[in-house]
C-alpha cells in the first residue's frame, strides 16, 4: 500500500529540507523467519568463465569447488548455476543435449554432486539452470524427429509445420529469431527432399519444444525430479515467457531481442516499464502459468523450500507478477530494474513498482543489475547515456569511461544491497569487472554475432575469464593459463590477490555490505522514501532504521544531523563521512 503525505505538506518538508518528514511507505518489513529464497543473495556462477581446473581453458565444475571459499567469505546465501549439461555449446549451454548429464567440458556428475556437497557444508545453496523452450538439435528428440516422417509422434515434440507458397518454400510465418535473421529452418527429409520447417526462437541449433505436448511436459518433470533427488535448491527457468505459442502461430509485425526495445532504456514510467518486456505471439502466454503450476506442486513434494526463478522479459511489473503468484514461481529476475537508466525518478519509479507489484502477490522483488546477457553495469553506467543497454561493445564503438562507470556501479550495488527482496550477483562484479569492450571480433562465440549479420556484438564480453590472480598466467583462471576468450590487459588491476585485504576496493565494498545486509535484516525490511533532501536527484529510504542514500546529482548532499555512516560505495574521508558525493551510495543510520 502507498501513503503518502498531501502534496502541500510534502513539499513544505521538501523546500525546509528539514527532519520534518514527508514520507512514502511502500513496503513493510516481512517475516524474518521466512523462507531463504525470499531474502537471499544468489551469485551467478557462468561455469564455463569462473575458474578451469582442468587446464583446457573452459571453466569446470572441479574449478567451482575450488572457489567455493571466495563466495563463502564473500557472504552469498546461493549459487545459480548457469547450464554446465551435455551439449554442442552453439549457445554456451543453453543448447541442452541431454539434461540428466554433466558436459565432459565441465566434468562428471560425480563432480557435480562434490560441489553440491562442498556447497551446502558452507551453507550455500545450489540453484541449477532448466532450458525447457528448446533443446539442442543434438538431442536424442530432435535426432528422432528429424529420422520421422511428417505428423510422427517424433515430430509432435517440436513445433514442426509445413512451409508457406509454392512447394512450401516459405518458412510458415514471418517470426524472426531472438539473435536475429528467420526463426524457422527448413529440413531436408530422410528421402532427400526439402521438406518441413521447424521453429526456433533462438539459434538454429535451438529447435523450440511443443509445450501443448503431454509428452514433454512429463519428461521435463522428470528432469525436475532427476536434480531434485540429487538435492538441488532450486532452478533457474530460461525463457520462462517463451514456451507456449499463440495457437495457429499468426505472423506478428515485431521482431524479438533478447531486450526488446531496451537498448536506449527509458527515463521511467509510473509501472516501472522500461522497453524489457518481449510483445507478440510467442511470448507471455496464458498457458505458461499451467506449466508452472504443475512444477510448483513438484517442488512442494521436497523438503528444505526448494525454488523455481523465472527469466522471463515482461512488462509491466504487475504482469511479471504473475509468474510468481502463490502456487507458482517463487521468483522472477526483475529485467525492468537492470534496464532502468541512472536517473533518480527513473529508478524510484521501478523501484516502487516493483515492490508494489510483487507485495500484490505475495512474492518477494528481486534485484539484478548484471548476467551473462548483458553488458556488465560497470560499463553500463559509464556510457554517454549511463545505464543505455547495446547489445555488446566492440573496439570500434563508443568506450564507457571505466572509472566513472565503476563509481557507478558501485552506488548502483550498495543502493540495490539496501532494498528489501532478494539479489542476483554476476560473477566477478564483486571485483568491479567491466565489460570487455574491445575483444576480438573474431574470437566472439554468441551467435547473435553472426546471426545479426555482424551488426550486434552480442555478450561475449561480459563473458571473459574471471582473473584469481594478477600475475600468474590467464590470470589464475587455468593451471595452464589458456583462456576461451582473451582477457583485457585491465583485468590484471581487479584481479582478486590484488583487492584482498585492501580497504576500499570493491570486493571489501561487497564484503561489508553482504555482512552488513545480513546483519541488518535489510532483505526481509521495509521501503519509505523519504523527500526530505528536496532534491529530485537524490534517492533516499529508509529501510527499517537504515537510511539509504543515493545521490545521482551533480552537488554533494549532506546527512541529516545525528546519523552515522554505516557503509558507503566509495571511501569516504573521516571529515567528508556525513556527506554523500555524487554518484555514492551511503548506508547510515541514527547515533
Ligand atoms: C536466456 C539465456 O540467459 C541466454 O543466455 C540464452 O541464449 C537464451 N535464454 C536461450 O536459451
Amino acid at each position: 500500500m502507498t501513503t503518502s503525505l498531501p502534496s502541500a505538506a510534502a513539499e513544505t518538508a521538501a523546500t525546509a529540507a528539514s527532519l520534518t518528514e514527508a514520507r512514502t511507505v511502500v513496503h513493510t518489513a516481512g517475516d524474518p523467519a521466512a523462507e531463504w529464497w525470499r531474502t537471499a543473495v544468489i551469485y551467478q556462477v557462468y561455469p564455463r568463465s569462473f575458474a578451469d581446473a582442468s587446464g583446457d581453458g573452459i571453466g569446470d565444475l572441479p574449478g567451482i569447488t575450488s572457489r567455493l571459499p571466495h563466495l563463502e567469505r564473500l557472504g552469498v546465501d546461493a549459487v545459480w548455476l548457469s547450464p554446465f549439461y551435455r551439449s554442442p555449446q552453439h549457445d554456451a549451454g543453453y543448447d541442452v543435449a541431454d539434461y540428466r548429464d554433466v558436459d565432459p567440458l565441465f566434468g562428471t556428475l560425480d563432480d557435480f554432486d562434490v560441489m553440491l556437497a562442498d556447497a551446502h557444508a558452507r551453507g550455500i545453496r545450489v540453484i541449477v539452470d532448466l532450458v525447457p523452450n528448446h533443446t539442442s538439435s543434438e538431442h536424442a528428440w530432435f535426432r528422432a524427429a528429424l529420422a520421422a516422417a511428417p505428423g510422427s509422434p517424433e515430430r509432435a515434440r517440436y513445433v514442426f509445420r509445413d512451409g508457406r507458397g509454392p512447394g512450401g518454400d516459405e518458412p510458415p510465418n514471418n517470426w524472426t529469431s531472438v539473435f536475429g535473421g528467420t526463426a524457422w529452418t527448413r529440413v531436408t527429409e530422410p528421402d532427400g527432399t526439402p521438406g518441413q520447417w521447424y521453429l526456433h526462437l533462438f539459434d538454429t541449433t535451438q529447435p523450440d519444444l511443443d509445450w501443448t505436448n503431454p509428452e514433454v511436459r512429463d519428461e521435463f518433470e522428470q528432469v525436475l525430479r532427476f536434480w531434485l533427488d540429487r538435492g538441488v535448491d532450486g532452478f533457474r527457468v530460461d525463457v520462462a515467457h517463451g514456451m507456449v505459442k499463440e495457437a495457429g502461430l499468426p505472423d506478428w509485425a515485431g521482431t524479438s531481442a533478447m531486450i526488446d526495445g531496451a537498448h536506449e532504456g527509458t527515463t521511467g514510467s509510473e509501472d516501472g516499464s522500461t522497453g524489457a518486456g518481449n510483445r507478440g505471439p510467442m511470448w507471455d502466454q496464458e498457458g505458461v502459468h499451467d506449466i508452472y503450476r504443475s512444477w510448483h506442486r513438484v517442488l512442494a513434494e521436497y523438503d528444505g523450500d526448494r525454488c523455481l526463478v523465472a527469466e522471463a522479459w515482461v512488462e509491466p511489473l504487475s504482469r511479471l507478477a504473475r509468474y510468481v503468484r502463490p502456487d507458482e514461481m517463487h521468483q522472477a529476475f526483475n529485467f525492468s530494474f537492470l534496464t532502468t537508466l541512472w536517473d533518480a525518478p527513473a529508478l524510484r519509479s521501478v523501484v516502487t513498482a516493483s515492490l508494489e507489484a510483487n507485495d500484490a502477490v505475495g512474492a518477494p522483488t528481486t534485484w539484478v543489475l548484471s548476467n551473462h546477457d548483458v553488458v556488465r553495469h560497470a560499463s553500463r553506467l559509464g556510457l554517454e547515456v549511463p545505464g543505455s543497454k547495446p547489445n555488446g561493445i566492440g573496439a570500434g564503438d563508443p568506450q564507457p569511461d571505466e572509472e566513472l562507470g565503476l563509481r557507478r556501479a558501485r552506488a548502483a550495488t550498495l543502493l540495490m544491497l539496501g532494498l528489501p527482496g532478494s539479489a542476483y550477483l554476476y560473477q566477478g562484479e564483486e571485483l568491479g569487472l567491466p565489460e570487455h569492450t574491445a575483444l576480438d571480433d573474431d574470437e566472439r562465440e554468441d551467435p547473435t554475432w553472426w546471426r545479426s549479420g555482424h551488426t550486434e556484438r552480442g555478450r561475449d564480453g561480459c563473458r571473459v575469464p574471471l582473473p584469481w590472480a594478477s600475475d600468474a598466467p590467464g590470470l589464475g583462471f587455468s593451471p595452464t593459463g589458456a583462456t576461451w576468450l582473451t582477457q583485457p590487459e585491465s583485468f590484471a588491476r581487479y584481479a582478486l590477490d590484488v583487492q584482498e585485504g585492501v580497504e576500499g576496493s570493491t570486493l571489501a565494498m561487497y564484503r561489508t555490505a553482504l555482512r552488513l545486509r545480513r546483519e541488518l535484516g535489510l532483505g526481509h525490511g521495509s521501503l519509505t522514501w523519504l523527500e526530505r533532501f528536496g532534491n529530485p536527484e537524490v534517492l533516499a529510504f529508509e529501510n527499517g532504521d537504515v537510511l539509504v542514500v543515493t545521490n545521482l546529482g551533480a552537488e554533494t548532499v549532506a546527512l541529516p544531523d545525528g546519523y552515522e555512516v554505516l557503509h558507503a560505495s566509495v571511501p569516504l574521508g573521516a571529515e567528508s563521512g556525513a556527506r554523500v558525493p555524487t554518484d555514492v551510495t551511503v548506508w547510515a543510520r541514527r547515533r
